[in-house]
């Protein structure tokens, strides 16, 4: 029997881009292979994310294209996962008949029976959430091939509520996962070659505060730095409030743990982190990045803003500006302010202006440049070890992750593929070093 040809988009977070290596290992036990062309595809899936506004519309718009490929009377299923999978629920079925199935956030693992329920010509949707004792057992593993670098989930979901995010509402609860199971994971995957891995969580840091796990999200760290033939460790994503001593500590002395960290801060206003509901101030924030340094001179620091929450005045921006210049991101994620249903910030009224909002977007933009400019050309001549993952930009150039996150493209042969390489940066460029080794 010739294979059944499945194509994927994927929108959003580190979480929903492994949410759909999940679907396409899934998949695959019931005979589907993966494509890039829809149009070829027996299924066609979205993996949606609704974290900003007009993400909604966007997905509405993106079915109603897809729908073409359905046309002549090809049987083609037609399915949307993830958050606006979860938020819309049934609303999907009954506005786009041409949609077959709605799989929400904690239903993965009915996808395979809908999946050949859809082939038989049923609709359905699924998006009850799963309370946290059986969801435990549902962390689907990923076959696959083996890769050098790869996410391992540790926890899943978020219980802040901060006041601006719909997360809460679409991901669920909190919870943490064993830690036997996860180094039991880590360790299959280090068997299969991979040599790095980044512990994946909503609120990764706050991994195991909720009682339900045996330890620390620093004592993971430790455990899986442990493990033969890894040789990296990332995690990600961190909120400034659970990221302890402890935690800061592994910065100091676990040598496989990278030197780069998300800690986003949302704004430097205390006013705006109040309203946001972040649960700690500007001056914690930067308390948290000195310690940081402190441990690790060198750790390049990224984060996320937004930019026009409600109440954000000029001086309110001018704080995020100078927190901006005090922490000196090596790369900055920036966003406008746009309410998100059912979320507390939704009911205040969104009074900065759309002018007001794009000057800041702006301004914020142009002074990230310029430290990320910084930054990048004060590395040029300094060595650092590349975990090479694959061929470069250019013939003859190989390319991989320096422990800084950042590509580094150099001359070398594809047979470095796999191994961790000392690299001389002699080029910064916006998004990438060039190396020699
Ligand atoms: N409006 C704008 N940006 C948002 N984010 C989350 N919710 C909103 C919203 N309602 C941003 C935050 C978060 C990132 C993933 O998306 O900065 O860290
Ligand atoms: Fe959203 Fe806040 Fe949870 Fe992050 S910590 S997912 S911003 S509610």
């Amino acid at each position: 029997m010739s294979n059944k040809l499945l194509y994927i988009e994927t929108f959003g977070c580190q979480m929903n881009v492994n949410d759909s290596e999940r679907i396409v290992s899934l998949l695959a036990d019931i005979g589907y292979e993966s494509t890039t062309n829809p149009a070829v595809a027996d299924m066609l899936l979205l993996n949606t994310c609704s974290v900003r506004g007009g993400a909604e519309e966007k997905v509405y718009n993106r079915l109603a294209n897809l729908r073409i490929y359905k046309r002549d009377g090809k049987k083609q299923i037609i399915a949307v996962g993830g958050c606006v999978a979860q938020q819309e629920g049934e609303e999907l079925l009954r506005r786009l008949p041409y949609v077959d199935l709605v799989v929400g956030t904690h239903n993965l693992h009915l996808l395979q029976e809908m999946v050949q329920a859809a082939e038989l010509g049923e609709r359905r949707s699924e998006t009850a959430f799963i309370d946290k004792e059986q969801r435990l057992d549902l962390f689907p593993s990923i076959k696959g091939e083996s890769r050098l670098s790869r996410f391992v989930t540790v926890m899943q979901g978020c219980d802040n509520f901060c006041s601006y995010c719909i997360v809460p509402y679409v991901r669920g609860r909190e919870i943490s996962r064993r830690s036997a199971d996860i180094l039991h994971e880590v360790r299959q995957l280090a068997d299969d070659g991979v040599r790095e891995v980044i512990l994946l969580g909503q609120n990764v840091n706050s991994y195991g505060l909720k009682g339900e796990s045996d330890v620390s999200f620093a004592k993971l760290i430790r455990q899986v730095a442990q493990i033969d033939n890894i040789e990296r460790i990332r995690f990600t994503t961190s909120h400034p409030k659970d990221m302890s001593d402890e935690l800061i500590d592994c910065f100091a002395d676990v040598s496989k743990l990278s030197g780069q960290i998300h800690l986003p801060a949302q704004s430097g206003s205390d006013y705006v982190l109040g309203q946001m509901g972040r649960g700690y101030t500007r001056h914690s924030y930067l308390d948290k990045i000195a310690k940081l340094r402190s441990v690790r001179p060198e750790i390049a620091i990224t984060g996320d803003i937004i930019v026009g929450f409600p109440g954000e005045s000029d001086a309110d921006f001018e704080e995020t500006l100078s927190l901006m210049e005090a922490v000196c991101y090596i790369d900055l994620f920036s966003f406008v302010y746009s309410p998100r249903p059912g979320t507390k910030a939704a009911s205040l009224s969104d009074d900065v202006s759309r002018e007001a909002k794009k000057n800041r977007l702006d301004r914020l933009m142009a002074l990230q440049r310029q430290h990320t400019g910084e930054i990048c050309s004060r590395l040029v001549g300094s060595v650092m070890p590349v975990l090479v993952e694959g061929e470069g930009k250019l013939p003859g150039q190989v390319s991989g992750k320096a422990d800084n996150g950042r590509i580094v493209n150099f001359a070398g042969d594809v047979s470095l593929i796999g191994s961790f390489v000392d690299v001389k940066i002699v080029k910064a460029y916006p998004n990438s070093f060039l190396g020699e080794r």
